[in-house]
């Protein structure tokens, strides 16, 4: 384990300017750390009040007679550095700090001497210019962003705050179960790196999102990812791919975006899987948390609309996933239920007359069969059958198969093809509005076991 341990299960966790104030930074925080239930000590520094929340305050974390690791520091640059003296001579682990005004606009000194005091006491730390961290297994938010996460298996680490912030947003609104949620800012210390080699040890994680702007060490970044990737899918999120964009980054977060191709070879040697939108990262994360790995690449198709099967067959070869014929086992138990003029080739096209039971029969035949890998259902909503009750019917046949097999639906329509998306994304099941996202979504997961299978070998050579 690395020494990011405390980091993530602090015996105690100190605020530092928490204040009474309710619209201070300071103070949102501490009501997110005792909000969302974190167990352990929890103190607030502050020395001009007594009380914040019904918590007494200390006037200082080394008047704090409790073991805190970790402070969360809330208040302006220039009295950060004097802060983190106080707290590492009280023998304080890491200093996560919120507070901006640093390399970001040019103060790189001020950055450097926080840095450097840090180290004298042997500190590590998080940011500045970030809005915190989660860790759900401990139940501690310690964040200015939404309280509620919903606790699950993905890590999300984010180079932006604003937009951190609004994508822990998102994960609650899509059904995304969260780990760990760790903003990053300008990584004066801590980085994507010492993060990997903690979350690679983490039992709670098994898929990590990182939403990047640039790293500064690529290589120890690659040999860090490359060692993951063999254990849980690394997503990225690259920004600053265009000239314009590395600029916005450069004022952002002082990162520098770096040259695009180096960047996509490097996510390439180590695995890892390179997205160009939020919406794809998101759709990725819902298939590699979700779905268990497959042992192969044979994707059935199962469809009540010729159209829609083209473009996910179209979508799917682009990821270089190439449908083959169907097992002959599962295409006679499926005859058995269709109209003779059904094709059942790959696509099986149920036909646009299909109800609800087709599909539940199908999909449970394609769940069931050996000889088939990953299932890719397809429903374009019409006036013959309720997308609600189509998803009832994937829902069930999962259900009643028992055994998970990677699957991805895609129910194409209007606000009833929504309610039916919830109803999949709820279960688990990840469930798109259209045939693209929903092939793209399973392709990245049968390409990441291909890759994955590949960095296993190269390593057992090389071993
Ligand atoms: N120790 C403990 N408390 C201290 C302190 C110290 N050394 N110095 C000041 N305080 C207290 C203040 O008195 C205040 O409490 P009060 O409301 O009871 O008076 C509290 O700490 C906060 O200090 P204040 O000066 O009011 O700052 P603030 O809350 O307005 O702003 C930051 C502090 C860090 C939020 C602000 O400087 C900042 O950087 N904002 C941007 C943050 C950001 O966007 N980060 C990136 C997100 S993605």
């Amino acid at each position: 384990m690395s020494n990011l341990k405390d980091l993530f299960n602090p015996r105690g966790i100190a605020v530092i300017g928490a204040s009474r104030d309710p619209t201070k930074i300071g103070h949102i925080i501490l009501k997110n750390i005792v909000e969302y239930g974190y167990r352990r000590g929890i103190y607030p520094v502050n020395p001009s009040v007594s009380d914040v929340m019904g918590l007494k305050t200390y006037p200082a974390v080394s008047t704090i007679s409790d073991k805190v690791d970790v402070v969360i520091v809330s208040i302006p640059n220039t009295k950060v550095p004097e802060a983190i003296d106080d707290a590492g001579k009280a023998g304080v682990k890491h200093a996560v700090v919120i507070a901006s005004g640093f390399k970001e606009i040019g103060n790189v000194d001020l950055e450097n001497e926080v840095v450097r005091r840090a180290r004298r006491h042997g500190m590590r730390v998080l940011g500045p210019n970030i809005f915190g961290y989660v860790y759900t297994p401990v139940r501690l938010n310690a964040t200015f962003g939404p309280r509620d996460v919903i606790p699950g298996n993905v890590a999300f680490i984010t180079q932006s705050g604003a937009l951190g912030i609004a994508l822990m947003g998102s994960t609650i609104l899509e059904g995304i179960g969260i780990s760990a949620i760790v903003s990053v800012g300008n990584k004066s210390d801590i980085d994507d790196a010492d993060l990997l080699e903690f979350f690679d040890e983490d039992p709670n994680t098994s898929v990590v999102l990182i939403y990047m702007e640039g790293v500064s060490d690529g290589r120890r970044f690659v040999n860090v990812a490359s060692k993951i990737s063999m254990k849980k899918p690394v997503i990225v999120i690259k920004s600053g791919r265009t000239e314009a964009g590395a600029r916005a980054a450069a004022s952002h977060t002082g990162s520098l975006a770096g040259n695009v191709a180096l960047y996509e070879s490097a996510f390439k040697q180590s695995g890892v899987i390179s997205t160009k939108s939020v919406e794809e990262a998101f759709d990725f994360v819902k298939t590699l948390s979700w779905n268990p790995l497959p042992p192969g690449d044979r994707v059935v198709v199962i469809t009540n609309g010729g159209g829609a099967g083209v473009q996910a067959s179209d979508t799917l070869a682009d990821d270089g996933i190439y449908l083959e014929k169907p097992p002959q086992d599962f295409v006679e138990e499926v005859r058995k239920i269709l109209p003779p003029f059904a094709s059942l080739a790959n696509p099986v096209d149920l036909t646009g007359m299909a109800p609800e039971d087709w599909y539940y029969r199908s999909v449970k035949s394609a769940l069931q069969n050996s000889g088939i890998d990953a299932v890719l259902v397809l429903y374009c909503h019409t006036a013959l059958t309720s997308p609600v009750g189509v998803a009832r019917a994937v829902a069930g046949a999962v259900d009643e198969v028992g055994v998970r097999k990677p699957i991805s639906v895609a129910i194409i329509g209007g606000l009833e093809a929504y309610e039916a998306i919830k109803h999949l994304t709820n279960l688990k099941i990840p469930a798109y509005p259209t045939p693209e996202r929903a092939a793209h979504a399973l392709a990245a997961q049968l390409k990441y076991r291909k890759y994955r299978e590949y960095l296993i070998k190269k390593e057992q050579i090389a071993s």
